[in-house]
């Protein structure tokens, strides 16, 4: 099953409620946060996720572009990710490997993060216990890039270590995600969606939604 994943970095913060209200028609709320080391950016941190816990029910896919996340991966557990991704490339792989542990201890979804110049075999030492393999489709730090098609390969790549796991993985991809490359995307076997601008940028956002699931019928049954 295809899952969208609006990312409410794209969405007005002072109506986070109303865009939130928005985007009932998604599977899961894409948070994204950015620490300015890591990404060359800062977005928000832990009182926004807090008071989106409160407001929505609607699972919470939180992607940490931190220095170290395992400084906060118990407490954003705590604060209501559904969803716990960290980056590969954020800390050594010891540590890494030891904050997708303290996420699986807290009884949620772990997963694992590559930008764009990391090869798909980094997963391998995480794939028996994470549930999401994020795969950036841009350099990870801001919204409305464009998408960088040669990911697609790496795409692939990732889903056939996730087939040879025998596990259930999600393949998430994010960045420059649309109506357009959202179907290539899932022919390379992405099953979740993340996109910013294009939903929070449409006129009727339940619509768009619909329609960047819709889009990707007339391609599996061509
Ligand atoms: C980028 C973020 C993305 C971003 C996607 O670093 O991780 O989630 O919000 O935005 P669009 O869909 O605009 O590329
Ligand atoms: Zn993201």
């Amino acid at each position: 099953m295809i899952k969208i994943a609006p990312s409410i970095l794209s969405a007005d913060f002072c109506h986070l409620g109303a865009d939130l209200d928005s985007i009932k028609a998604a599977d899961l709320v894409h948070v994204d946060v950015m620490d300015g080391v890591f990404v060359p950016n800062i977005s928000f941190g832990a009182p926004i996720l807090e008071s989106i816990r409160k407001y929505t029910d609607m699972p919470l896919d939180v992607h940490l572009m931190v220095e170290r996340p395992i400084r906060f991966c118990e407490r954003y557990c705590r604060l209501g990710a559904d969803t716990l991704v960290v980056h590969h490339e954020s800390d050594t792989q010891e540590n890494i490997s030891a904050s997708i542990d303290i996420i699986k201890s807290m009884e949620k979804r772990a997963g694992i993060a590559l930008k764009p110049s990391t090869m798909a075999s980094a997963i391998i030492p995480y794939l028996d216990r994470i549930d999401v393999v994020l795969v950036m489709t841009v350099e990870p730090g801001f919204g409305g890039q464009s998408f960088m098609t040669d990911m697609l390969t790496k795409v692939s790549e990732v889903k056939k270590l996730v087939e040879a796991s025998g596990r259930d993985i999600d393949i998430e991809v994010d960045g420059g995600v649309n109506l357009r490359t959202a179907p290539l995307c899932c022919a390379h076997g992405a099953n979740v969606l993340v996109n910013g601008t294009g939903v929070f940028e449409a006129a009727d956002r339940e619509k768009y939604i619909e329609e960047l699931r819709g889009n990707l019928k007339p391609y599996f049954e061509i």
